[in-house]
Formats: structure tokens, sequence, C-alpha cells
């Protein structure tokens, strides 16, 4: 038999088995200072697209102060125990009033991580008899939390809608003979590709099916929808979305997250979310500084027109440049590009240390091999200069890339 520890030194998976060479560059880097379209990395100013800041709260003073003051005010202990048991208080309660009307719906329970509370929602919603239809390219915590369920699930293709209608055909069947109901889920907006999901196209299906529909709408809390409420807001279809899901770690600009629903359905999360009952809630210094970040969303909607602003210009720009940037529809920017894994290192190298410009990469296995996407996320801070030099030195680097430069100079290194 072998040693557990054995196997593990053996296999340290996908992207751990090249941490020897990337760990403290390409994986785990360190941004410093004030979070801000100006980072220190490794000693020197970097014009930084990879943050979660979509409307540029994180450092707002506003924000600062109210953290500081409510950090000074309560500690960093308090509510010391689960919402349940001996962690509630006015203001997560507060917090849950006005993030209801935020999105539209007619309750909401707050949720100390985003990722476990969307896996703890998925388990507790279906049991054994329910059929789980999902979007096949869902965030991995939509996918952990399918793989808790004990009964049946489809996946259709990535915002296929007549896949999801065959697939929900196949789980209507099922559930007819099991007795159970069906929950489909999918995103407000993908992350990767920034992409929104077809939820109204969705929604419509429930002309023809009997299902409730989750949405992760991490990404598109705070930046789409007339005011900020989302992506079903956006697409006008908010009322056909079931279950909400929110997380406060993009435009909050903070740590956490929500569901919102009709009032019974929350309470039978809250009652029974496993993730909440038995794990300590949320801390009172990010609830007060989360109730501070939704009146700045909701009195300043200059911020997410920045945000667009900023958005359409690099992406018109990356477009007329000749860059492949996807089916986009949000904030989110992908630029495709072609090439092998150490072309991508050191395209990135060549990017941060000579551009001095800090973005992510995407590469095998996350994306099929030859392919690399930089990510770039615009904040409401970025200026229009930085996005100008950016599409400038994007073109210098995929000549080079194209040249084969990358390919025969090994330049990364660190
Ligand atoms: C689509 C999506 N869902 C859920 C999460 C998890 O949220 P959190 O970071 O709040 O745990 C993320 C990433 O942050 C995400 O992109």
């Amino acid at each position: 038999m072998k040693d557990l520890f054995e196997k593990i030194r053996a296999n340290r998976g996908p992207i751990g088995m090249h941490a020897k060479e990337s760990h403290g560059y390409f994986t785990f880097p360190k941004l410093e200072g004030d979070v801000s379209p100006r980072m220190i990395f490794r000693g020197k100013e970097r014009l930084n697209w990879s943050l979660n800041n979509y409307l540029g709260l994180a450092n707002h003073p506003e924000v600062r102060k109210a953290d500081a003051d409510a950090a000074a005010q309560f500690g960093l202990a308090v509510p010391m125990g689960a919402r349940m048991m001996s962690g509630n208080s006015d203001q997560h309660e507060q917090l849950e009033r006005e993030l209801s009307e935020f999105v539209h719906k007619p309750d909401t329970i707050l949720c100390n991580f985003g990722y476990q509370a969307m896996v703890s929602a998925i388990d507790c919603l279906v049991d054994r008899h329910d059929v789980i239809v999902y979007d096949a390219e869902s965030h991995a915590c939509i996918l952990d939390g399918v793989r808790l369920h004990m009964g049946k699930r489809y996946v259709f293709k990535h915002n296929d809608i007549a896949d999801c209608e065959k697939q929900l055909e196949r789980a209507t069947k099922l559930a007819e003979t099991s007795g159970g109901s069906i929950l489909v889920i999918t995103e407000g907006v993908f992350g990767m590709r920034g992409d929104q999901g077809k939820l109204k196209e969705i929604v419509a299906l429930k002309k023809k099916f009997n299902f409730r529909l989750f949405v992760d709408d991490a990404h598109g809390i705070g930046t789409m929808g007339a005011k900020g409420g989302g992506t079903g807001e956006e697409q006008n279809c908010q009322d056909g979305i079931d279950i909400y899901f929110g997380t406060f770690a993009k435009s909050f600009a903070l740590i956490g997250g929500f569901i919102s629903s009709e009032t019974q359905i929350v309470e039978y999360l809250r009652y029974n979310m496993r993730s909440q009952i038995f794990a300590k809630s949320l801390p009172m210094p990010i609830v007060v500084g989360a109730l501070k970040r939704l009146e700045l969303m909701r009195n300043h909607p200059e911020y997410k027109a920045n945000l667009w602003k900023i958005t359409h210009a690099l992406q018109d720009g990356l477009k007329k440049a000749g860059f492949e940037i996807g089916v986009t529809n949000s904030p989110v920017t992908p630029v495709f590009m072609n090439g092998s894994i150490p072309e991508a290192t050191n395209l990135i190298y060549d990017l941060r240390e000579n551009f001095n410009i800090f973005c992510s990469m995407v590469v095998y296995p996350v994306v099929p091999k030859g392919m690399i996407i930089l990510r770039i996320i615009p904040t409401a801070i970025h200026s229009m200069e930085d996005v100008a030099y950016t599409i400038e030195c994007f073109s210098k680097i995929v000549g080079k890339l194209k040249s084969g430069q990358y390919m025969a100079e090994k330049i990364a290194s660190f």
C-alpha cells in the first residue's frame, strides 16, 4: 500500500506540479501598496489589471474610514458564533434587508464565504430525488455543490439553450419517476470568457418545463443592470431568477456573500444551510463595511458608468487593434492568443518586467493546449491613458509572439 504523503509528493496536481518554477511570480505573486491601478510587484510599480475591484471601492476614503471605524468600535472577533446560535446582530439583519432591496428579492441570507455559500446552498436545496441541470462552464463552487448532490445531474453545453432544453426534457422524465424537482444552475457573468449567461432564455423555458433557477452572479452584482442590481436586472428577468447569489469579493471589494430569494426559501436556508449553521458568521466590520459599500453603489452611479466607459474603450480598442476577445459582454476582458506554455511565461515576464503591466494569464489545463488567455479586469478607477498604453504594449508583445521571439529566447528567469 502506498503512503498517502508519498502519493501526494509524486503528484502535486496540474498547477502545483509547476510550483517550483512559478511560485512567487506566476503563482502566488505579491501585489503591494494601496489597492489601485498602480501597485508594486517585486519592488516596482506596475499597471495592474488583475484586481477584483470593479467599482474602485477598495481604497475609497469613505470605505477605508468605515472599515477602520468599525474595526475600532467592534474589533474583529464579534459576533462570536454562528448566526443561529450567538452570531446575529442588527447590522447583519440591516444588511440583509438592504441587499434584498438592491437585488429586488423579498429576503436575503448573508454567507461567510461566497464559494462555500454556493456549495452549501446547492447541497441544502436539493435531495436525492431531485435533478440538477447546470451549465458546463460553471465556476468550481457550482461544480463542487453539484458533486455533493446525491441525485442525478445533467450538464448542458455552455450557454447552449437548445442543449439546456434537451437536458431539461431528460431531467423532467427522471423527476417525474423519482418524485423529485428540478434545479437549473448557471452564472450571470462567466468569469473566464466574460459572456453573460442566457438568463432570459432560460427563464423563458419555464413556460415549457417546471424548474427553479439558481444564478451565481459573482461578477454581475454591482457591474450589470441599470442600478447595479445584477445580470437579471440587466436582462430584465430578475423575477424569473428564483435564487440569486452575489459575492462581496468583487464589486464590493470585501469578503463574504449572500443569497436572495423569496422569504420562505431564505428562511429554509437560514435553518438548514450547513456552511452557515455550523460556522461563525461574518465579523461586524465586514458587515458594517458592506453597508457603506452598498450605500456608495446606490448613490454613485458614476462608478459603474466609469467602469463601463473603461470597459468599452478597452474592448473596442483591442478589437480595432486586431485582438480576439471572444464573446464577452461584461467588463471581464479575455485576450486570446496562441502559443505554448513556455511562450506564455516568456510573454508574461516580458509584459511585467519590460512594459510594467500586470495581468493574469490562463493556460492549459484551464484552457485547451496551445491557447493563451491574458485576462484583463478593468475597474472604474483605470484611466483612458491606461487603456491606450496597454493596447500599445499588447500589440508589441503579440508581434513578438507571432515572430517566435518568445520561443527562441529564455526570457523568464526570476
Ligand atoms: C462565479 C463565481 N462564483 C463564486 C465565487 C466565489 O466567491 P468568493 O470569492 O466570495 O468565495 C467566485 C470567485 O470569487 C466566482 O467567480
